[in-house]
């Protein structure tokens, strides 16, 4: 079934008063093998977790940057084998990236900014994956981002990633969730993560362009700190910034 905006917003009202756990079931009974958890081997395990508990239909996909820490590699290949779960894997377009590589070097978003290479690595593959999904989860929370995702709906229409063939469905179910909470989830559920957050990590992404943040810091701050708290999203979520991707 195909749901229209408005549908979806009166959807996102309804769920917002659930649980994420009861947000995810929902999400599986609807689209069951078309869902795709995003996962990106940080705290947001947390959804996978969930949704294998119901033991209803969902996929799993991750965009391997080539980036990522050691650390997050081997938690991907922990979780995988713990849930028992196969994680489609995306990765850039080869060609792309040489051009890339062999034309800027291996550093070049600290010289001109993170959108060309996450582009490349992130958003041209998330493209490609959500072709093979009608709706999709992800482990975007308000209080993650405050300039950007203090108003993420629970559950919404992608626009950015849409196209007039092919409807995308978001689903964020830990939207209202504080990181508290999830770590909470985390803890009581004995759930797997990330060894990085044990050394100050609390936002994970690609080694170059992540940091471990202080006390007293927003995580966000831990992402292309060197770059304008404005632009610190990497077009994975660019519906945030109310614009759509061409
Ligand atoms: S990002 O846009 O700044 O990189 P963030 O790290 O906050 O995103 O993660 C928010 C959500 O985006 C994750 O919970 C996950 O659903 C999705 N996501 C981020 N990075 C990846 C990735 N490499 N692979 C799959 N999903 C990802
Ligand atoms: Fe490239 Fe950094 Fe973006 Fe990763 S986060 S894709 S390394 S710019």
């Amino acid at each position: 079934m195909v749901l229209d905006t408005r549908q979806i917003d009166d959807l996102a009202v309804e769920l917002a008063k659930l649980h994420p756990a009861d947000i995810i079931k929902r999400a599986q009974q609807e689209y069951g093998a078309d869902l795709g958890i995003s996962f990106s081997g940080a705290e947001d395990v947390v959804l996978l977790d969930m949704a294998s508990r119901t033991g209803l239909p969902f996929r799993v996909f991750t965009l391997d940057t080539g980036r990522l820490h050691a650390q997050t590699y081997r938690f991907l290949e922990d979780v995988r084998k713990r849930y028992d779960v196969t994680i489609e894997t995306m990765t850039p377009d080869a060609a792309a990236l040489e051009e890339l590589v062999t034309t800027k070097g291996y550093f070049s978003f600290y010289e001109d900014g993170h959108t060309e290479c996450c582009g490349i690595r992130k958003v041209e593959p998330l493209k490609r994956a959500l072709a093979g999904f009608r709706a999709y989860v992800t482990g975007q929370r308000k209080d993650q981002s405050p300039g950007t995702r203090a108003d993420i709906p629970v559950v919404q229409v992608d626009s950015a990633f849409s196209t007039p063939e092919h409807e995308l469905v978001k689903f964020n179910p830990l939207a209202n969730w504080s990181s508290a909470k999830v770590w909470q989830y985390i803890r009581e559920h004995e759930v797997p993560y990330n060894p990085l957050h044990d050394i100050g990590f609390r936002s994970i992404g690609c080694e170059p362009c992540t940091r471990a943040t202080n006390p007293g810091e927003h995580e966000r701050e831990g992402r292309w700190w060197w770059e304008e708290a404005t632009k610190r999203e990497c077009g994975l979520h660019i519906i945030n910034l109310g614009q759509a991707e061409s």
